[in-house]
């Protein structure tokens, strides 16, 4: 390599180094408070575990979804859920629909939750981060404070996991 490319080569790479460190601090926004979870790529097309509905004021539909780790553990009954598995639920609004009112379809989207698992990084809540968005943006520091005393309080039989895989 002459010096011209040496040179060239050093400068790409320095741009490289701030165009990462840029992605880093963008994902830093995106990323909940406490936990520093943020939302995983891809989600969307992961596989179905369960619906669920809340009943008004929410009045929501919502189905949480799996990664490969999180259904395998699913499919073998593994518990405690392994590191890496990730769940998220997503929640919509419970509209009539309005081709046949007594049938529901999702309204509008209202919240992506997530919940990972690592056992040594979040050691002080049975190994699971949080993170609730609103938009694709994490919601405030007092509303993540909930997550860990619900789960913990009433889906400890269950590695604090409320969903059971659908039939
Ligand atoms: C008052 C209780 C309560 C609080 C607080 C709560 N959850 Fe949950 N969560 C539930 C219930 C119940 C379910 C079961 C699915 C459903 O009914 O929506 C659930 C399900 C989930 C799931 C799917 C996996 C599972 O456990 O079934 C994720 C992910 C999740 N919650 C994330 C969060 C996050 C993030 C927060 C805090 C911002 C939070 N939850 C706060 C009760 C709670």
């Amino acid at each position: 390599m002459n010096a011209a490319r040496l040179a060239l080569f050093g400068c790409g790479a320095v741009l490289m180094g701030a165009l990462a460190a840029k992605a880093n601090a963008g994902n830093a926004l995106l990323a909940s408070p406490i936990y520093g979870v943020t939302i995983p790529e891809g989600y969307r097309s992961w596989q179905l575990i369960a619906p669920a509905q809340e009943a008004p004021p929410l009045d929501e539909l919502r189905a949480t979804l799996g990664n490969r780790i999180a259904i395998r553990a699913y499919e073998k009954g593994k518990l405690p859920f392994p590191d890496g598995t990730v769940l998220v639920k997503l929640a919509w609004k419970h509209t009539p629909s309005p081709e046949f009112a007594p049938a529901s379809i999702p309204g509008a989207a209202t919240t992506v939750q997530v919940m990972v698992k690592d056992s040594r990084r979040y050691a002080a809540t049975g190994g699971w981060g949080f993170g609730r968005f609103v938009n694709g943006k994490p919601v405030d520091e007092a509303q993540h404070q909930t997550c860990w005393s619900c789960h913990q309080s009433r889906a400890s039989a269950h590695d604090f996991v409320f969903t059971r895989y659908a039939p």
